[in-house]
């Protein structure tokens, strides 16, 4: 008896207030979205101190009059939903009416608003979220807020605070997260009196790429766009060869609401399937519209996770469309990004050098300075092929300058490919052996083999059990006729076992890899010219040439222009 008792107000609302904002970053999204939210064409924000000791936002939307003014720090009040069903159609960022007092509990706080048919505006003061002061002063038309001393009355939560580089990284991140669908806002940063980020009101996507990502990935990512399901997608996709360890570059927009969405994340790298290593991630954005009535948006107290109601359509949209994407861009394979340098080669032109003991280039030779990165090459006419190196790549020479193919990885892809094919067209081509080689395996990895014979046999491995660890492989797919039996069957067991966790497709994708890659050519194979020919033009029938299934890459290339730089015969 007399255990429970109700929190006070100000407790209550601490707690609240820690549930929206997590450090700094929380004030500035949330003060932003308010802005966006208020139909401001510039956000200016200022922090200093990482955000601890100030961050203000000021705007120029349609701002607050006295008596909004007065309502705006009060618990659940807000302009933006009236009933419960309203949530269903809201295309705000914000609808809960918790942000602005939130802040304020935790901070000393002044708003200052105008709205346009106003002469003077009003600033409101408040400390811990309860009202100091309202008196009318001169301001433009919009809001400015100003939030100092964050979590000054909540010294445990302040103690979690990182320095303050870190904390104004955050706010640069998130920044840049909640600007790129905005493009025709302006937004600037400044730290003190130092301007970290400045985006202008841009027409097209590219230049809030760069503030999230740097010039070169933002100028190489590939364009997507397309409908699909009732579903608008479009966005950005960083080449493949673009991974990261991470997958901290991979921005999702739900009607232009940054959100953090494992499905979401998880269909972009099903959609660059085996283009992509095992456990990278590539730079990519997403943009999601979709119809409000078909998402639930009020699922985490910082509005940063979504509900679909129709969670696998949306995941299977994206991932065609990511997919789609890639397979249309690695059409124009052998295309030559132009050296970042390039202007440097024009301004300084070649050194010069008396005409006769080299190779002798035509007089206006464009050969490195402007390749032709907009003409994709078909690899059949180009690629000569001069030798193989290490036994390993093979060199070739283009109009660009070398290509070295990796000779494995290059096989893999086709051999790869030729089995998928007929896999799906269940024309796979098997043969049975003469003298059929036995393996032997230990009693747990026998039984997942018993368990799994009929799926291998699927896939054109013929298995009979001859007693104990002992199998007899009867017949196995042509490609495979000379692999080394034993080593090939312990690599595809652990995937059997897991099979659980893996769905059918998959599964048959991971398998059919592993038979690619012990079928394939290996690194350290002498290969004669003929073979290396082959090798090279069959590389122009596959459809993903960029990558083994695994997703290493399958060639690389050197311009002419790198190598005479190397040579510095260009500056
Ligand atoms: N910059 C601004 N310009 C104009 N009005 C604002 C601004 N910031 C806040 N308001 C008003 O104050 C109200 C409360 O803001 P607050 O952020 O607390 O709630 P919200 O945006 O409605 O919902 P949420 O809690 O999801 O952000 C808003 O609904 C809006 O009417
Ligand atoms: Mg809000």
């Amino acid at each position: 008896m007399g255990l429970i008792r109700i929190l006070s107000e100000k407790v209550a609302s601490q707690i609240a207030a820690g549930e929206v904002v997590e450090r700094p970053a929380s004030v500035v999204r949330e003060l932003m979205d308010n802005s966006i939210d208020a139909g401001a064409t510039r956000i200016l924000i200022k922090i200093e101190n990482g955000g601890r000791n100030l961050i203000r936002v000021a705007d120029n939307g349609a701002g607050m009059d006295r008596d909004d003014l007065l309502l705006c720090a009060e618990r659940h009040a807000t302009s933006k939903i009236n009933e419960l069903s309203d949530l269903f159609s809201v295309r705000t960022l914000g609808f809960r009416g918790e942000a602005v007092p939130s802040i304020a509990a935790i901070s000393r706080m002044v708003i200052t608003s105008r709205t346009p048919d106003q002469l003077a505006g009003f600033r409101l003061k408040l400390q811990g979220g309860k009202i100091k002061e309202i008196e009318e002063t001169g301001a433009p038309v919009g809001t400015t807020v100003e939030v100092k001393d964050l979590f000054f009355n909540t010294p445990a939560r302040k103690k979690f605070l990182r320095s303050a580089p870190t904390e104004t990284d955050h706010i640069v991140d998130t920044l840049s997260r909640i600007a790129l669908p905005f493009t025709a806002l302006s937004f600037r940063l400044d730290d003190r009196d130092k301007t970290l980020l400045s985006l202008p009101s841009v027409d097209s996507d590219v230049s809030r790429l760069s503030a999230l990502f740097g010039h070169e990935v933002a100028g190489l990512m590939i364009k997507m766009e397309r409908e699909i399901q009732g579903l608008r997608l479009s966005g950005y996709l960083s080449p493949p060869e673009w991974d990261r360890a991470r997958g901290d570059h991979l921005f999702v927009y739900v009607n232009r609401r940054s959100v953090r969405e494992r499905l979401l994340t998880h269909a972009v790298i099903e959609g660059y399937g085996s283009r992509l290593m095992k456990g990278r991630y590539p730079y990519a954005v997403i943009f999601i519209e979709i119809d409000p009535a078909l998402v639930d948006v009020n699922v985490h107290p910082t509005k940063q996770e979504v509900r679909f109601h129709q969670n696998r359509l949306v995941h299977e949209a994206v991932k065609t469309v990511v997919e789609e994407t890639l397979r249309q861009k690695a059409a124009a394979l052998f295309q030559v990004p132009a050296p970042a340098s390039d202007s440097m080669g024009e301004k300084f032109g070649r050194i010069g050098e008396p005409i006769g003991g080299y190779t002798v280039y035509p007089a206006d030779t464009t050969i490195a300075r402007e390749p032709e990165p907009q003409v994709p090459l078909m690899i059949k006419e180009i690629p000569v092929v001069l030798g193989q190196l290490k036994e390993t790549y093979i060199l070739c020479e283009t109009k660009e300058g070398l290509l070295l193919v990796d000779q494995h990885a290059a096989h893999e892809r086709r051999v790869f490919e030729k089995l998928k094919k007929s896999y799906d067209s269940a024309t796979l081509e098997c043969q049975p052996f003469l003298i059929p080689p036995t393996v032997e395996f230990s009693p747990s990895e026998s039984r997942t083999i018993l368990k799994k014979m009929g799926e291998l046999s699927q896939l054109g491995i013929t298995l009979e059990h001859f007693g104990g660890g002992t199998f007899v492989v009867r017949s196995v797919p042509n490609i495979l006729v000379d692999v080394q039996w034993e080593s090939f069957l312990r690599e595809v067991l652990p995937l059997l076992e897991e099979q659980g966790a893996v769905k059918g497709d998959q599964m048959v994708e991971r398998l059919l890899a592993l038979m690619a890659c012990h079928g394939a050519i290996r690194a350290g194979q002498r290969l004669s010219k003929e073979e290396m020919i082959s090798l090279v033009e069959q590389l122009d029938e596959v459809e993903v040439p960029t990558n083994c299934p695994h997703g290493r890459p399958v060639f690389k290339r050197v311009s002419f222009y790198e190598i005479e730089k190397m040579f510095r015969r260009v500056l």
